[in-house]
């Protein structure tokens, strides 16, 4: 089955189909095409709302009339669910799998009837004393299990064939036992049993992904004091900024402590503002946008406030139109065109098939795959949400209160993908006027120029050379690299 998403690659084309509204996205769509509706949607705020996530906003729940009672989160009876959700094998996988898989779903509101998916490997070697990671997709809308786990950093990668597997030697499994959730119901194989649930926001995704760690936790009691990280991308720096100041408020009211260390975000968008400037900025500085276009976009365009003029909008059109058809994603690579089929001994690690998303489509519609991972039967889709009610326009107060919260932090990013670029990212944290630690300076992952790295008071900021939005789909071996790095608490190696 081919997913509809290959019409919606070239994303300025799919605005008038998919946009219905302030912040209302319905058709399914990647990941990037997700972001890039959000952000747009946007210009019907002018200027758009912060909505910063101050700490009242923690307190706030969504039973209203609580005042400043802290409602505690639904926890539930997890006794023997471990060994329920233990996969025996994914059909189609290579032989000499050495981890344990496990998959299910853990309920967030039994009254709502809100389950969430999540897909959880442990390492092949010593997993009880590697850290726990927790692994989320963006979109907002895009599955954790169909991009992260089967396209990016998970132990396997679908072939062509759309039904069996290969190993990923660079897996996280090899360095962290891994989480991957998706998150919030309505994505992937999560639900709810009240469908007003799927028109939702960072706020309940936050609230939920909370709900979900403490229930996770009791049914995996083991995990319980491990050392803790959230990793993820895209639309992702929201969601786990967000998480992780969830976690810091909650474990100081509460008597669950979550071990949280420390955040990972890659590619992230974290400030709409900086987030749009370094992308036009990109655009030009990598030869896909004209002169013309990049200069009326800096005259026009007031990135202070985000109150954008018609000018400043039609200049940022005229440079989405000069892209032409190219993978955003990763701007030097090619498209995906699925009438050329790809010969099945060229499924490899090592060369990213850019139709991938197509073959894990396939392959998670398969009813025996669906039944191997204790999957509700459902259609399937890579990115799937009917509407968004909140998003603060930026998440860099919130990584401030993580700074002063001691939680370590990385920024990083793939230094080809054209959606959410290194000069987005760059921009975005520049503005926190950190002080530098550590200068700029090279890494190196087998004795290749993996990327650069500087090292700011309370956050870190890597490039992976050559890697597209999704990390570790273009380069697994350097992203495994820089994510050891992270989870160990030192910069990437030096040489
Ligand atoms: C918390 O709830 C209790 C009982 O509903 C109420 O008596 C108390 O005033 C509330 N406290 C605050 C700070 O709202
Ligand atoms: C596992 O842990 C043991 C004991 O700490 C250590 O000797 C061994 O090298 C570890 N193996 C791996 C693959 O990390
Ligand atoms: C579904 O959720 C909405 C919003 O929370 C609520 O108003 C409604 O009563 C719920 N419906 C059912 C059948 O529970
Ligand atoms: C923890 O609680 C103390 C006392 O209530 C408060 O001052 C502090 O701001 C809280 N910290 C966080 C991270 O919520
Ligand atoms: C936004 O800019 C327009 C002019 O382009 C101005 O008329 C409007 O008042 C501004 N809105 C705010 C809230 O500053
Ligand atoms: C896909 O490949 C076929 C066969 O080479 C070619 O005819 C077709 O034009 C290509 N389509 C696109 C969109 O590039």
């Amino acid at each position: 089955m081919r997913s509809p998403s290959s019409m919606f690659r070239y994303s300025s084309l799919l605005l008038p189909f998919c946009l219905l509204g302030f912040l209302v996205l319905y058709c399914y769509a990647n990941q990037v095409d997700n972001l890039y509706k959000l952000i747009k949607s946007r210009r019907s705020e002018n200027p758009p709302q912060p909505e910063a996530w101050p700490a009242a906003v923690l307190d706030d729940d969504d039973d209203a009339g609580s005042g400043n009672n802290f409602s505690a989160a639904y926890v539930g009876s997890q006794a023997g669910l471990e060994k329920a959700d233990k996969v025996h094998a994914l059909p189609g996988e290579p032989e000499g799998v050495d981890f344990d898989q496990y998959a299910g779903y853990v309920t967030v509101d039994p009254k709502a009837g809100r389950a969430l998916f999540y897909y959880f490997v442990e390492s092949p070697q010593n997993s009880s004393t590697k850290p726990l990671v927790l692994w989320l997709n963006g979109g907002p809308g895009c599955s954790s299990f169909g991009y992260g786990a089967m396209q990016e950093l998970g132990p396997f990668r679908v072939n062509s064939d759309g039904r069996t597997l290969h190993r990923n030697n660079y897996a996280w499994n090899n360095v962290a036992n891994v989480i991957f959730l998706e998150s919030p119901a309505g994505v992937g194989f999560s639900y709810s049993k009240n469908s007003s649930d799927y028109i939702t926001g960072d706020k309940r995704t936050a609230d939920d992904s909370y709900t979900f760690l403490l229930n996770w936790l009791e049914r995996y009691p083991q995990y319980k004091t491990r050392d803790f990280f959230i990793t993820g991308e895209s639309y992702a720096g929201h969601y786990v900024p967000q998480l992780a100041q969830t976690i810091l408020s909650k474990n100081n009211i509460t008597k669950t402590i979550i071990n949280l260390k420390g955040i990972a975000i890659g590619n992230a968008w974290i400030d709409d503002n900086m987030g749009t400037k370094g992308m036009y900025d990109y655009f030009w500085a990598h030869a896909l946008n004209s002169d013309e276009t990049n200069a009326g976009i800096n005259k026009n365009c007031d990135f202070v406030t985000g109150n954008f003029s018609n000018a400043c909008y039609q200049y940022q059109s005229q440079g989405d139109e000069e892209l032409g058809q190219l993978d955003i994603y990763n701007i030097y690579g090619p498209v995906c065109n699925s009438s050329i089929k790809q010969s099945h001994a060229m499924d490899s690690v090592n060369n990213f098939d850019p139709c991938s998303e197509h073959y894990v489509t396939s392959y998670l519609n398969l009813p025996e795959v669906q039944e191997a991972l204790h999957a509700k039967g459902t259609q399937w889709a890579a990115c799937r949400i009917s509407g968004w009610t909140d998003s603060p326009t930026t998440i860099l107060p919130t990584i401030m209160q993580l700074i002063y919260g001691g939680v370590r932090i990385w920024v990083y990013s793939g230094d080809v993908d054209g959606r959410v670029p290194i000069t987005s990212s760059r921009y975005s944290i520049n503005t926190l006027k950190l002080p530098v630690d550590t200068a700029w300076r090279p890494w190196y992952s087998s004795n290749e120029l993996g990327g650069y790295v500087v090292e700011y008071k309370g956050v870190i900021l890597a490039t992976i050379r050559g890697a597209g939005h999704t990390v570790p789909s273009y380069q697994p071996e350097g992203a495994l690299t820089m994510i050891s790095s992270f989870l160990q608490g030192t910069l990437p190696p030096p040489s």
